[in-house]
């Protein structure tokens, strides 16, 4: 089969990968040349273990890259990757989206056979029927072989090749038999190979499934957030705690890692979004305002925490991990952000370590101080936190002696426990 994949991005670049690894041509189409020869070399223009193998793999032969729209008309199957940034209110900015949308169409415009557009961007219910399909329709003069589907995407940062080539489900959302057989064609290699649930679905209901999966797995951390602060009041252990509420197949051992909360390019957006959506058809998502809420309140408790022990105000403060998560410099929303910003209110002297993600976090706090490892920043701090669970802040140990005061308030639960270091854990 031959697909184009327009925008390539994170999403748009693994999918593009992805697709040719599964045996189809395919051609991805981006308006940033730098992006487009990257890709055409076998260069991955973001770094996600195991992208950059499958691109030199297959470029220049099953995958190729342009910024011609030339393509669309040429592939069997289109898919549209393009970012959906929030706007103030939280709700998604469809711009970018419904102009690729349209250019696809006219693209299609003189198609005689029948083709699907399928959106891979996460957007609302009602983005595809009242904006994505007009833009398409208006593009192709209302060709009748266009037609448009939904098909969201579940990778994660720092896995997305893997969680894109072994899903628990693939979604299709599409008005017509006809748009889930093409969908089965593109994803049979992969299923063929891997076993998973496939959901046929109308695009409205699959645009939901993507918020509903991201809205719960994000309620689920804050919940577990939630209970972990109250473990904490009655100085239990949270960890321990949700172990054992983890065996209950109901609940699922996974995402019960309470801490400093959740961040990223999808969680804080994707939320975000659906409130902004349900607030616009007149109904309040209370239980999704407070996952946010209590997201929102997490750096704070872990200051309060380090506040029993030290007075920010001219204090020097390490502040360890910047990414969202470990394995990418992506600061997305991280909850370093907040972190630092209300140690520097307070008057604290801020110094940040991560392996990979200070040069970005830079960018945003250009005036506090960035150490070259953590045992740098830890030297005469009078005070440490911990935001991101990177593997090397396990191993610390003796670098903690070199603090003016050895206090650490453990975001993560990463940091070891030892004699003559005050411990806090978030939630343990
Ligand atoms: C998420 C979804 O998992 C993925 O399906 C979707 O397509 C995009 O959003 P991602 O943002 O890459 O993926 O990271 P993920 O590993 O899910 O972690 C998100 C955030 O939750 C991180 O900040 C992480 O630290 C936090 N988290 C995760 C917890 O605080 N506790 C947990 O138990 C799990």
């Amino acid at each position: 089969m031959h697909i184009s994949v327009i925008g390539s991005g994170y999403v748009g670049t693994t999918v593009t990968a992805c697709f040719a690894d599964l045996g189809h041509e395919v051609t991805a189409i981006d308006i940033d040349e730098d992006v487009v020869d990257a890709l055409n070399e076998g260069r991955a223009p973001i770094d996600e273990p195991g992208l950059e193998e499958l691109l030199a793999t297959h470029a220049g032969d099953r995958l190729e890259a342009t910024t011609s729209y030339d393509a669309v008309s040429e592939s069997d199957v289109t898919f549209l990757a393009i970012g959906t940034p929030s706007n103030e209110d939280g709700s998604i900015d469809l711009t970018a989206l419904e102009a690729a949308a349209e250019a696809a169409g006219e693209a299609l415009a003189d198609k005689a056979d029948r083709h699907l557009v399928v959106i891979k961007s996460t957007v609302t219910p009602t983005s595809i029927g009242e904006v994505l399909e007009p833009a398409v329709n208006r593009g192709s003069n209302d060709n009748p072989n266009v037609e448009v589907g939904m098909n969201p995407e579940f990778l994660r940062e720092g896995s997305a090749v893997d969680d894109f080539l072994t899903p628990d489900k693939v979604v299709f959302g599409t008005n017509s038999e006809w748009a889930t057989d093409q969908l089965h064609a593109v994803f049979d290699p992969l299923l063929d190979e891997h076993d998973a649930d496939v959901v046929e679905t109308d695009p409205a209901t699959a645009s939901m499934i993507k918020y509903a999966n991201n809205a719960f797995l994000a309620s689920k951390i804050s919940l577990v957030n939630d209970i972990g602060n109250v473990c904490k009041e009655f100085g239990l252990d949270a960890y321990e705690v949700m172990a054992a509420v983890g065996l209950d197949d109901r609940i699922s051992e996974q995402f019960l890692r309470s801490g400093v909360g959740w961040g990223g390019s999808c969680f804080p957006k994707d939320v975000d979004a659906i409130v902004a959506a349900a607030r616009d058809e007149d109904y309040d998502p209370a239980l999704l305002e407070a996952a946010v809420e209590i997201n929102d309140r997490q750096p704070e408790r872990l200051l309060e925490l380090l506040e029993d022990h030290v007075d920010p105000a001219d204090a020097r403060i390490a502040v360890l991990g910047l990414a969202f998560k470990p394995q990418t410099d992506d600061i997305r929303n991280s909850r370093a952000i907040p972190t630092i910003e209300t140690l520097r209110n307070r008057g604290a002297e801020v110094v940040a370590y991560d392996p990979v993600a200070a040069e970005n976090m830079r960018e945003r706090f250009p005036e506090i101080e960035y150490a070259d490892s953590a045992a740098s920043a830890l030297e005469g701090a009078d005070g440490a936190v911990v935001v991101t669970d990177w593997d090397e802040f396990a191993a610390l140990d003796e670098e903690f002696d070199a603090m003016a005061d050895p206090v650490v308030v453990d975001g993560r639960r990463i940091v070891e426990r030892r004699d003559g270091l005050a411990y806090e854990g978030l939630t343990w």
